[in-house]
């Protein structure tokens, strides 16, 4: 006999979303979602799958009644290495995807849309590692985790926005420099430095040069980061004048961003993390009673807007990633009934790709 707990019946699915969620749909759309969630459940059961859900997702497939585990991008990929499941249903983009298929090559990976890129990683290939890796030899490589199984293959080291300081550090220790190639995103590389008083800088990729002479003069005691100029297309819109603007409309308001924003809004907030660690200072003493929000992709605001009362939805700021937004009730029922879209990582790519992204989950 399974010790699976009882599926909620579709009965059960709406009451529960007319009491929490009912400002997001109208009635006939919450009887619509509830009839597909809880055919998605009973699937997820059926099949052996785990559905891995990123905090980005929409709140009808975030929310409690979708079986799956929720999380940022490094608690998914920690999440990817536990689970029993024969499928693993990623509801976020393709590098996530990706890299749970590094780390479960004997399991099917599926994803809604293969159109769930991200700005991150398209902005660099294994090739440009390789160059910079010439043009800088001997530097530890730490790579966003938003990047392609092509790029990852060619680092040291991954890192997520959750734990980016930490590993960095952990890498200038093990290759005993005070140097580090850190990439794609520039923003993060900028915020990451600044905690660290560390100096950045973007080569010129058309230089030829390699080695000393490529650097800026360094200053004495002070770690230098090599940066790249990728950017998310989502968390660049973010300006000061945002903060500016919301400080003024909401005296006393408690503001948190993500450290993909430019470091100029980053600078002027009073919080900036992951996705999961903005969740968990919502609760925290320094938040509580005072108003807050968000500047980060606004899928998770709402969410957090129906769960505690003090989270303020700020349209004019809200924004909307457009790959995360690929998945969708519709979408993620195909996957599972049509076994859509298998990812692939060739075996030689993931081989190499495997240890940067253990050496990140591991490094706490
Ligand atoms: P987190 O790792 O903070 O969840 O971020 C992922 C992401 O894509 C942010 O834009
Ligand atoms: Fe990429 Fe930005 Fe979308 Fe995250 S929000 S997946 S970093 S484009």
């Amino acid at each position: 006999m399974s010790n699976n707990p009882p599926l909620l019946t579709q009965q059960e699915i709406y009451k529960l979303f007319k009491e929490k969620y009912s400002q997001y749909s109208p009635d006939f759309e919450l009887m619509i979602k509830a009839c597909q969630v809880e055919k998605l459940n009973r699937l997820v059961r059926e099949k052996n799958a785990v559905i891995l859900k990123h905090n980005y997702m929409s709140w009808d497939l975030q929310c409690d009644e979708v079986l799956g585990i929720r999380g940022d991008s490094l608690e998914l990929s920690r999440k990817a290495t536990e689970t029993k499941a024969d499928i693993i249903l990623f509801l976020g983009v393709k590098f996530m995807a990706e890299t749970a298929k590094v780390l479960n090559p004997k399991k099917t990976v599926l994803i809604p849309s293969l159109k769930a890129g991200c700005s991150l990683a398209a902005s660099i290939t294994g090739a440009d590692v390789r160059k910079l890796k010439q043009m800088f030899p001997g530097v530890p490589v730490v790579a966003y985790v938003n990047t392609d199984a092509d790029t990852k293959s060619e680092v040291d080291v991954c890192c997520a926005s959750g734990n980016a300081s930490k590993v960095v550090k952990w890498a200038m220790k093990k290759w005993k420099t005070n140097k580090v190639i850190f990439l794609p995103d520039k923003f993060l590389a900028q915020n990451v430095a600044r905690t660290m008083g560390a100096d950045i800088f973007f080569p010129d990729m058309n230089r030829v040069g390699v080695g000393s002479h490529a650097y800026p003069k360094p200053r004495p005691n002070t770690p230098l980061f090599i940066g790249w100029e990728g950017k998310c297309e989502v968390h660049e819109k973010f300006t000061p004048q945002d903060v500016d603007d919301l400080r003024h409309d909401f005296p006393g308001v408690y503001i948190m961003a993500h450290p993909e924003c430019p470091p100029a809004v980053v600078e002027k907030v009073d919080f900036a993390g992951s996705t999961g660690e903005m969740i968990k200072n919502v609760t925290s003493p320094d938040v509580q009673d005072r108003q807050v929000a968000f500047f980060t992709e606004c899928a998770m605001v709402e969410i957090l807007a129906a769960q505690h009362k003090n989270v303020l939805q700020v349209c004019s700021i809200q924004k909307r990633c457009p790959h995360m937004a690929q998945s969708n009730l519709e979408t993620v029922l195909e996957a599972l009934e049509k076994m859509q879209y298998e990812i692939t990582v060739p075996e030689a790519l993931r081989k190499k790709a495997e240890l940067p992204i253990r050496r990140m989950i591991a490094i706490k």
